[in-house]
């Protein structure tokens, strides 16, 4: 069994934005769905699970690199989330080789064994209870000759932007964010390594830049979208004070700089069934 570990310069390189987003929430610079299909190869006629697949971005995506002969399944756990399965159904109108499934990847599938050509999970297997267990679930879904594609932060993902977070409150991340930004280290690539027969890990760079006045704007509604700011203080006035703060720190660095930069980083693991466990 050949676990290898494969860190590529190149793809961190290759996937280096610089375009100025107003809406970084809707539009990354990079596209995911590009570097995905470049790790996993998705083909024609194949069978793809999408787990916490949300609206639907990555599965509409899939859905056309399938085509008729195949289908794509998108798993979230839509019953808790008011409305995203209503924004998955509507994104994904008209896409007859997609079934959207209410499960929660905490829980065994209910599908049998190796039906799974590839399984993808974008932003999202940092959320389940044990990931031991869903990595063997991954396993157990996948064919032979399968693969699984997590990607998720890196434990220093938006440093720059936490770090002036921490200036301006005097606080600390908030325990179970710091847990998140670090379970794809501490837990997935170990698990990984563990369950599957071989393992690729790809860092993956995105500087994300914003300029002028509408740039300020959309740093602040990316401030205030983020956990960051809704749980670090369950004060109403706090919380605006620091956001008055942030978005005056914003507009600094923008006069000395010309620009402020938020630095995504992130870790894709390209994960390979090669053979029968
Ligand atoms: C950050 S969103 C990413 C959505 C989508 N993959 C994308 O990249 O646009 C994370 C998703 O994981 C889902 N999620 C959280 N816990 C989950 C679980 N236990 N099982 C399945 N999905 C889950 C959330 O509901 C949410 O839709």
């Amino acid at each position: 069994m050949t676990k290898a570990l494969c860190t590529s310069q190149e793809e961190v390189s290759a996937h280096i934005g610089n375009i100025v987003r107003s809406e970084i929430n809707k539009n990354a610079d990079y596209d995911l769905e590009k570097w995905i299909q470049s790790r996993v190869k998705i083909g024609r006629g194949d069978t793809i699970l999408d787990i916490g697949c949300g609206n639907g971005k990555q599965v509409s995506v899939f859905s056309d690199l399938v085509g008729d002969k195949g289908k794509v399944v998108g798993v979230d756990i839509f019953s808790q989330v008011p409305g995203l399965l209503e924004n998955a159904r509507e994104k994904l109108a008209g896409k007859k080789n997609v079934e959207l499934m209410d499960h929660s990847a905490s829980r065994p599938f209910p599908q049998s064994d190796q039906i799974f050509d590839v399984i993808t999970s974008c932003y999202s297997f940092y959320y389940v209870e044990n990931v031991q267990d869903t990595l063997r679930e991954c396993y157990r879904l996948l064919k032979n000759q399968g693969r699984c594609f997590i990607v998720g932060p890196s434990w220093d993902n938006s440093r720059e932007f936490y770090d002036l977070n921490r200036e301006i409150t005097r606080q600390e991340l908030p325990d179970n964010f710091s847990a998140r930004l670090w379970r794809i280290n501490n837990e997935v690539i170990p698990a990984a390594y563990e369950i599957f027969d071989r393992v690729e890990v790809s860092p993956f760079v995105n500087r994300v830049f914003f300029e002028g006045p509408q740039g300020v704007q959309a740093v602040e509604e990316y401030y205030r979208a983020t956990l960051l700011f809704q749980e670090e203080s369950g004060k109403h006035d706090e919380r605006e004070q620091y956001a008055k703060e942030f978005v005056k720190r914003v507009q600094m660095e923008m006069q000395t700089n010309g620009r402020y930069i938020i630095y995504k980083r992130a870790i894709g693991l390209t994960l390979f069934k090669e053979s029968k466990k």
